[in-house]
């Protein structure tokens, strides 16, 4: 798939067929993810990959859905370094499209995620020196949900604002 596709057809995907997703995927999903630009380089980023059933369900302490997700990437970030936050946007961004290229739907879960961050990492083994960015759970769509964009035009100025 063509990477403006995949960015066109990227959405938040909450429903999952309960379809496996190969481990060969998930290894090309998360290494698109340490390939972003970082900061200095830095790379601040560690990627966590859980695809056991039980696993999935104590993750859903974060939604209830996530647990019929095929898999979910936790994204741990060493905030030692200045752009942690924007390196992991970036990395979180590379595995949405990388999902949608290789046909599966995922979702950025930071909100409902850094509600419960402290119980995610014990159930997550991260140490307490690390920030447990994000979720990322990824599946087979059930669901693609329409969703409203604010249209070109209202967002783009040429020259000047
Ligand atoms: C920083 C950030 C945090 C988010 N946190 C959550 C979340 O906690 N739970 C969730 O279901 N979706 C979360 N989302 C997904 C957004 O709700 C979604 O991107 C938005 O509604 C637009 O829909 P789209 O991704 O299909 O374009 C998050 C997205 C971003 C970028």
């Amino acid at each position: 798939m063509e990477t403006v596709d995949a960015i066109r057809d990227r959405r938040s995907i909450r429903q999952f067929t309960g379809k496996v997703v190969p481990r060969s995927d998930l290894q090309t999903i998360v290494d698109c993810g340490r390939l972003a630009a970082s900061g200095s380089n830095r790379q601040p980023w560690e990627f966590v990959v859980v695809t056991t059933r039980p696993m999935l369900e104590s993750l859903a302490i974060a939604g209830a859905w996530i647990a019929k997700a095929g898999a979910v990437v936790a994204v741990v970030m060493d905030t030692s370094s200045r752009w942690w936050v924007e390196d992991g946007a970036a990395a979180i961004e590379n595995m949405l499209l990388a999902s949608v290229a290789l046909g599966y739907g995922a979702c950025w879960v930071e909100g409902d995620a850094l509600a419960r961050e402290e119980e995610l990492k014990r159930v997550l083994g991260v140490p307490a020196s690390k920030r447990l960015m994000a979720l990322v759970p990824i599946g087979v769509a059930a669901h693609v949900p329409v969703v409203d964009k604010k249209p070109l035009d209202e967002v783009l100025h040429w020259e000047k604002y």
